[in-house]
């Protein structure tokens, strides 16, 4: 099968033949449908996140079930998926704690870029190549854990639903999971890209009353009034003063979904006091913090996110539904429909900061 492979670091992905095997016990093949153009590829191709080479990128997929491995019975060939980045297996400490979104079996995958047992499904010749996520979906196959698929209906097409196995479930989920944004808040998004503009309509679908939409491109900001910000602010300007303006001591929540310590900073500044910073956005590994400690003083939170603290089992149904009534728009934040042969181009437009998400799309 075809897939793209990304070989050394600062070099162009390209498309290769690629061997993918039949998928071992507890796992499934999928022929993928779409898979979105997720920040976190771009940065596994400039080493800011890290994943062993050759590694077949691509995170944020769905699919149709083609195979299924030994003692797989809960899903059938022929169903339409879309890929979780977590098992959630249901058994580790965090997800006996109530938390999927940090099963440990999703370990191997980040870290390894391999499937549960260490090893991966995909080689040209002798030579292994990696799985990003254990998904590596911007290929035509993929060999994925079950329990990873969540079945979507025949009237979601897959190259929407594909949003959910991850920018769409991290800004939406992290809005929808944080009790501070309800009714009557007030919520800065710092970063309108795929999961920021999710998190906006999250933070609508939630009830806050004032979303402030933070970005540098003005494409992007007016893409965020379109999905319920209330105002976009010029993230080259003095966000901080015009937050303070509007909302006199500042906000309740602050969303950063770029992941740079100078926007974490923002998010931090632009809190009332009792205002939590809540940090989806995936930093360098490394990066430090500037914050002014003062603010701690002002009972402001600071507080990570992953994977938009979800139950992907409970929440992508539950996004879905509101896909279906209209709350959650998927069809803005596609920017371009792609063949697997235009990834590098676009991974190149996310660079330059061109548009929301891209696409690639093999069928619906
Ligand atoms: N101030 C305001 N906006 C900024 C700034 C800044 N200093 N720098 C970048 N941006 C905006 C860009 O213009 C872009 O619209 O942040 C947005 C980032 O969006 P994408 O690049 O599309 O990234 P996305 O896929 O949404 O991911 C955001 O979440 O999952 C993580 O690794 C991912 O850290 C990344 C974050
Ligand atoms: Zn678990
Ligand atoms: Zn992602």
């Amino acid at each position: 099968m075809r897939a793209a492979v990304l070989r050394e670091l600062g070099t162009p992905i390209a498309i290769e033949d690629v061997a993918i095997s039949e998928p071992r016990a507890g796992e499934v093949g999928l022929e993928i449908a779409a898979s979105g153009i997720c920040r976190s590829d771009l940065s596994v191709t400039d080493g800011t996140l890290k994943s062993p080479l050759p590694v077949v990128l691509g995170h944020e997929a769905a699919g149709v079930v083609t195979s299924l491995g030994p003692g797989v019975d809960q899903l059938a060939v022929g169903d339409r998926v879309v890929v979780a980045l977590t098992p959630s297996c249901g058994e580790c400490l965090f997800c006996q704690e109530g938390a999927p979104n940090r099963c440990l079996a999703m370990v191997p995958g980040m870290i390894f870029s391999t499937m549960g047992d260490r090893t991966t499904r995909l080689r040209t010749g002798d030579e292994t190549i990696y799985q990003l996520c254990g998904v590596a979906s911007f290929a035509e196959k993929a060999v994925v854990d079950a329990r990873a698929c969540i079945p979507v209906g025949d009237d979601i097409p897959l190259d929407r639903a594909c949003l959910l196995g991850c920018g769409v479930l991290t800004g939406a989920g992290a809005a929808l999971n944080t009790p501070e944004v309800g009714p009557g808040a007030s919520v800065a998004v710092i970063g309108c890209g795929g999961v920021g503009l999710a998190a906006i309509q999250g933070a609508r679908i939630a009830g806050a009353e004032a979303i402030f939409a933070v970005d540098i491109d003005p494409v992007k900001r007016e893409l965020a009034m379109e999905l319920g910000a209330t105002e976009a602010l010029d993230g080259a300007g003095d966000v901080q003063g015009a937050v303070r303006k509007r909302t006199g001591l500042g906000v309740h929540v602050a969303i950063e979904a770029i992941g740079k310590s100078e926007t974490i900073e923002t998010a931090w500044e632009v809190l009332r006091p009792g205002g939590t910073a809540l940090i989806i956005g995936m930093p360098r590994s490394g990066e430090k913090i500037p914050i002014r400690a003062g603010g701690l003083f002002l009972e402001r939170r600071l507080v990570g996110s992953v994977y938009g603290g979800a139950d992907p089992r409970r929440d992508v149904p539950l996004l879905l539904e509101h896909v279906r009534e209209g709350a959650l728009r998927l069809d803005p934040l596609v920017t371009a429909e792609l063949p697997l042969s235009g990834v590098a181009e676009a991974l190149e437009a996310l660079r330059a900061g061109r548009g929301a998400r891209h696409v690639i799309v093999h069928s619906r």
